[in-house]
């Protein structure tokens, strides 16, 4: 069985802000919203993808907001570099900060909602690496600049080679 993950939901205070923040950083679309079983909580369903009802979803039942919660981080994956590019320039325009890290497998951005939930948006580059490894990036660099900087920076590192020529299980790694 290979599972595919679909969706999240999270607790949170105030959907107004959240909706705003994850239209204008993400492009999510609000799909449907309602009251659970009639009478609340509110839950609100947003996604990017047509085929897809609901990628998160956010349940307005959150109190405090001076814990974190235990969700480490949510990572989106997109299909381009521009399109991290297109995140990073969303979060500048609303003064949002983020953290460029690289590991070496992908290029990522990574930067908190308006209620403290750590996001992640990243590109595959085309290699594979062994994992965990992080350097710090810069994100400002082209498509090919970045690329060429990922190949630098981690091809001396155990297990670096092509996606293509690593077809490995991770799985049943030992
Ligand atoms: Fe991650």
């Amino acid at each position: 069985m290979k599972l595919e993950i679909s969706h999240t939901i999270l607790n949170i205070k105030d959907s107004k802000e959240i909706i705003k923040f994850y239209s204008e950083v993400f492009g999510f679309k609000v799909s449907d919203q309602g009251l659970i079983g009639g009478s609340g909580p509110e839950i609100i369903f947003m996604s990017t993808d047509p085929d897809e009802h609901h990628q998160i979803g956010f349940s307005v039942q959150r109190q405090d907001l001076e814990h974190s919660t235990q969700l480490n981080h949510i990572s989106f994956r997109v299909r381009t570099f521009e399109e991290v590019k297109k995140v990073k320039q969303n979060l500048d325009a609303r003064g949002s900060e983020y953290l460029p890290l690289c590991h070496g497998n992908a290029l990522s951005l990574y930067f908190n909602d308006p209620e403290g939930n750590a996001l992640e948006v990243f590109f595959d580059t085309p290699w594979h690496v062994i994992q965990p490894q992080t350097e710090l990036w810069d994100p400002n660099m082209t498509e090919e600049e970045a690329l060429n900087w990922v190949e630098q920076t981690f091809k001396d590192k155990e297990d670096f080679s092509k996606v293509e020529d690593s077809e490995k299980e991770f799985v049943n790694r030992t």
